[in-house]
């Protein structure tokens, strides 16, 4: 299944976006040339506060068109809130993307890696090492619901949960099979099916029925309330974590947290079938306060195209950058300000090209 030709269609956005892109541009290229894998780079200046400010909105009309036959898209960030509301941003691209191209995991490793110091007192890399599988199209976000008697005092709000067979399954599997792939080959289930009492008791039937196919996968669950406190308290208990659309959202930014510094996290917006592209990009935003100074941590960024990488079939190419990244963290120079170093963004980036060797 693994191409040597790769097709990426790159989108730096706003902000540090436009920073930390080439930081990840300049590691993917140095470790396809190691590899011999023949990587091609289209960039769009679209799905961009830039973009808007020049034709009034966010993509062109035939986006999909544009980026639809590419491998993947590797994406900076996105928002500008001084020009346009984030709303506008975000969802004039990057949910677009996530909706069309039916990326329905969102997938975030949480790991604590060497030199970044950890907000849990006395843990150590090794400690905190979890991928959170996140169902990214339905369950709590739907948008089926609506408002009566607006403005009165009867008012009344409603908006309903949706899960589908297929789309709980299909998420299911997705993380099994991850979990199948990792030496712990645990899975967590997040839930909440003493409170929420038809859904949730379902996502829990689900995942006892397809358990039944995994016997060499260990499983277990929690309720959501006391899932994130063992986030905090007992992080080492997780390997694969998955989550509906909410939960997953909450636990997704937790991980990370545990793990340190939003810097150095990455996510992938994945559709399995590659039916369509899927997209990889950091976990932060434009960072408007640090923007334009050169400071901004490209690692997250890095760790973004290791996971496409991984995503498109070349494994040691990525384990290759994440070696590298490892180095790197546990060099103090070579680390950016917000990990209290004095690297810049640049030379941060350099240092893992040149760790690649
Ligand atoms: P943010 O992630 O951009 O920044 C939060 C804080 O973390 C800031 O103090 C920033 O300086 C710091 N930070 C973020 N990335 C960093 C890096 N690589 N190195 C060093 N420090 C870093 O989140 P914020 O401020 O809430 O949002 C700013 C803009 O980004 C908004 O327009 C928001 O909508 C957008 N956004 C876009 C996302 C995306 O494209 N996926 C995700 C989150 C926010
Ligand atoms: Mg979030």
């Amino acid at each position: 299944m693994t191409d040597n030709h790769l097709k990426i269609a790159v989108i730096p956005g706003d902000g540090i976006g436009k920073e930390v892109v080439p930081e990840g541009l300049r590691v993917l290229e140095a470790v396809a040339k190691r590899h011999n894998i023949d990587m091609r780079f289209d960039e769009f200046d679209f799905a961009s506060c830039d973009y808007f400010q020049k034709h009034g909105q966010m993509m062109p009309d035939d986006w999909k068109e544009q980026v639809g036959g590419h491998d993947a898209l590797f994406f900076g960030a996105v928002g500008w809130p001084e020009t346009v509301p984030d709303h506008v941003s975000l969802w004039g691209s990057l949910i677009q993307f996530r909706r069309e191209f039916d990326q329905y995991i969102s997938l975030r490793p949480a790991r604590l890696m060497p030199g970044v110091p950890c907000p849990l007192v006395g843990r150590e890399p090794g400690d905190i090492d979890m991928m959170i599988v996140r169902e990214n199209t339905e369950g709590e976000y739907s948008s089926i619901g609506g408002k009566m008697f607006a403005g009165t005092p009867r008012e009344v709000v409603l908006q309903e949960t949706v899960m589908s067979r297929i789309g709980v399954d299909r998420v299911l599997k997705y993380a099994f099979e991850l979990a199948a792939t990792r030496p712990r080959a645990k899975l967590t289930s997040a839930t909440k099916s003493n409170g929420i009492s038809i859904t949730m008791p379902y996502w829990d039937e689900r995942v006892a029925e397809m358990a039944k196919d995994y016997p060499g996968i260990s499983v277990d669950k929690y309720h959501i309330d006391i899932l994130t406190a063992h986030f905090v308290l007992n992080p080492d208990k997780f390997d694969v974590v998955v989550a509906s659309n909410l939960f997953g959202d909450i636990l997704s930014d937790l991980g990370p947290a545990c793990a340190g510094t939003i810097g150095i996290a990455p996510s992938g917006n994945i559709n399995p079938e590659r039916e369509f592209p899927s997209l990889f990009e950091p976990v932060h935003g434009s960072a408007p306060d640090i923007a334009s100074q050169g400071i901004a941590n490209p690692i997250g960024q890095i760790w973004a195209g290791a996971m496409m990488l991984d995503h498109l079939g070349h494994a040691e190419a990525a384990s290759d950058i994440m070696r590298a990244i490892e180095r790197i963290l546990s060099e103090p120079a070579m680390r950016t300000r917000d990990l209290g170093g004095q690297a810049d963004t640049q030379m941060c980036g350099k240092s893992v090209a040149d760790a690649l060797d």
